[in-house]
């Protein structure tokens, strides 16, 4: 059982997580990702690690609540405890001294998992640059953080409510007209995004990594769920990834795939609303029935 020692939303529907789990806090390193159950009854989903302190024995999670299970997670507060968390998974970022700059892209809820691997290069010696995207002011994520790893940060927003309007592509393209030599890009967020970037930086010649974001179900290697085309190969994220080249990756695949099960997704959502959100799980419905029969028995 994993405690939750600390709790506290960090922008709308996104929640930051300090959790108790000493050997992974020990192990992990940048680009790695853990397993969560909340529930016994509950799916197993991947959550990358976004800090760990191996001092406290703790990890740091940022969770955007998009379905079922990152919702549920939203309502458990601290002293409630994570079931089961698997990890560290996944092959560590691939970080070496570099003669130009690294840029970090974080899109969205893709900040996150960028914040390690920022602090991994920077640690090094490599010169960073941070471009964080974000719909609107309201939606920007660990900007503090990110400032803190990074010899420079760019803030694009899609309405212009704060840093410079427009996309982070635009940043990119901004970076290379000033004259800064970019020895590698990283980006992270909607794969729509991590597309753009790649097909930004492929004439240019940039080196370009993305973390993709795909259906996982064991992370082990064994479900094929998180199956992708690389290069033409078929590649298993959870294992193989979850960084690749992003000139490589068969994007419109990858994005298919993510939408196969959009429909027991919300079906799932729906039913958890009606009963789960309000307490009632499987187990107190049992419960309950139970005490019904029993009360009905004893006035027969
Ligand atoms: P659902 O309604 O079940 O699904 C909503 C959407 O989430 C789906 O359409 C699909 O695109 C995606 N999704 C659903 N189930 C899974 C699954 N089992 N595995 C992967 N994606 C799924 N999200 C964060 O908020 N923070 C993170 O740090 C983070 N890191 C990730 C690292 C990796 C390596 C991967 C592959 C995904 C990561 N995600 C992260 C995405 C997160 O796993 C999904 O948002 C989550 O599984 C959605 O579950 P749900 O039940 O709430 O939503
Ligand atoms: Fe099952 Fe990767 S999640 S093979
Ligand atoms: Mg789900």
């Amino acid at each position: 059982m994993y405690e939750i020692l600390e709790k506290k939303q960090i922008a709308p529907s996104v929640n930051y997580f300090r959790i108790s789990a000493p050997r992974i806090a020990k192990r992990r390193k940048a680009g790695q990702f853990v397993m969560i159950r909340t529930t016994q009854e509950g799916e197993r989903i991947p959550l990358t690690i976004a800090d760990a302190d191996p001092v406290e024995g703790s990890v740091s999670l940022v969770v955007q609540e998009v379905g079922k299970t990152t919702m549920q997670m939203g309502k458990l507060k601290v002293g409630d405890v994570i079931l089961d968390m698997a990890g560290p998974l996944g092959k560590p970022t691939h970080v070496e001294k570099k003669r130009h700059t690294v840029v970090i892209v974080g899109g969205g809820i893709g900040t996150a998992p960028a914040h390690p691997i920022a602090q991994a290069h920077k640690n090094i010696g490599n010169k960073v640059i941070s471009i964080l995207g974000a719909r609107n002011k309201d939606l920007l994520i660990m900007e503090e953080e990110m400032r803190k790893t990074s010899d420079e940060v760019l803030v694009m927003t899609d309405d212009g409510s704060y840093g410079i309007k427009g996309l982070v592509t635009e940043g990119i393209l901004s970076l290379v007209a000033r004259g800064e030599k970019i020895s590698e890009v990283i980006a992270i967020g909607p794969p729509v995004m991590m597309k753009f970037v790649s097909s930004t930086t492929r004439p240019l010649n940039i080196p370009t990594t993305v973390s993709l974001n795909t259906i996982m179900i064991d992370g082990t290697g064994m479900c094929g769920g998180c199956r992708v085309t690389v290069g033409g190969k078929n590649k298993f994220v959870c294992v193989d990834g979850p960084e690749f080249d992003g000139h490589l990756v068969d994007w419109d695949n990858m994005m298919l795939r993510q939408r196969s099960y959009q429909d027991l997704e919300s079906e799932s959502l729906n039913r958890w609303k009606e009963h789960g959100s309000k307490g009632c799980n499987l187990h107190r419905m049992a419960d309950e029935a139970t005490a019904k029969e029993e009360t009905e028995a004893k006035h027969e």
